[in-house]
């Protein structure tokens, strides 16, 4: 049955990888947001954002592990489950890119490619995500083989926290922005349709910017890049106690959440809520 929200929703253009090329070219900037649940997704796409990330930062902001490290496969495809559905019951427009978790596509290509077709048939998904360069070249290609979109993520990866000891500004070093320049390329070559540049420096993210196809994405990486990233939690400032240069907060809602709980604990208290017009 055909309903005014089925032609809302045929209507509206959904963001492809297509659409992100054609931004770049024209010079308009991508926004991308962090969502791992229904609520906030069903807002993001309402709000018109262009990609939502099902990011494995789930682990740190949902889960309050230290490290993106454990999180799982299963996991990874309950929270984009229900952010599809949010997407779904908003405009249906955003695209939606699910982070692969920590040792699903490390293995062998054979395993990266299981896994990522595990979360585009078991979510409805648009694209997957996967972090480094060379190492991680053969698992991008034979992931987009067989059609399914791969975005990149270089710079600092938090999936290598261990080897690199801290989340300080990578690729300061001539080798080390070297090395980030051809993993790019390798990307780029190897059918990636995007890349996250995370904490690098704003001039080498603008070089790399122009000497790819591809939109590249920035978080902490300067506004020469062809869209933005940041984490949904972060930007709503629900943690008052993380302050990174590159973080903007666009509200305060902890303190917003905690007045209103405040608020609503008087109120019981007091045996003023429900009143007379709340009750049945
Ligand atoms: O997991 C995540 O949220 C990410 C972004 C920080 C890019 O990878």
């Amino acid at each position: 049955m055909s309903t005014q929200l089925d032609k809302k929703k045929l209507q509206a253009p959904q963001v492809t990888t297509r659409k992100l090329l054609e931004m770049k070219e024209r010079h308009e900037k991508i926004s991308v947001l962090t969502s791992y649940d229904y609520t906030l997704a069903r807002i993001l796409d309402n709000a018109g954002i262009d990609v939502i990330l099902v990011g494995d930062s789930a682990s740190n902001v949902f889960s309050g592990n230290e490290t993106t490290l454990p999180i799982t496969v299963e996991e990874m495809i309950y929270h984009t489950r229900a952010v599809v559905k949010g997407v779904q019951d908003a405009k249906g427009r955003a695209m939606i890119v699910v982070d692969m978790p920590f040792m699903s596509y490390q293995l062998s290509s054979e395993d990266a490619l299981r896994n990522a077709g595990r979360i585009m048939k078991e979510t409805g998904a648009h694209a997957v995500k996967v972090e480094g360069g060379k190492g991680s070249i053969k698992a991008v290609k034979r992931i987009t083989d067989v059609g399914i979109p791969v975005m990149g993520h270089l710079g600092l990866t938090p999936q290598s926290i261990y080897k690199f000891g801290s989340y300080k500004v990578r690729a300061k070093s001539d080798r080390e922005a070297q090395e980030l320049i051809e993993d790019a390329k390798l990307l780029e070559e190897a059918g990636a349709f995007a890349i996250v540049f995370e904490k690098i420096p704003k001039g080498l993210a603008e070089e790399v910017t122009q000497s790819v196809t591809i939109p590249t994405i920035g978080i902490g990486a300067g506004n020469g890049c062809d869209g933005q990233v940041l984490v949904v939690h972060d930007m709503l400032g629900f943690n008052t106690d993380f302050h990174p240069r590159f973080v903007r907060k666009y509200a305060n809602l902890d303190s917003i959440i905690c007045t209103a709980v405040k608020n609503y604990i008087h109120d019981v208290r007091q045996g003023v809520f429900p009143n007379d017009t709340e009750s049945y």
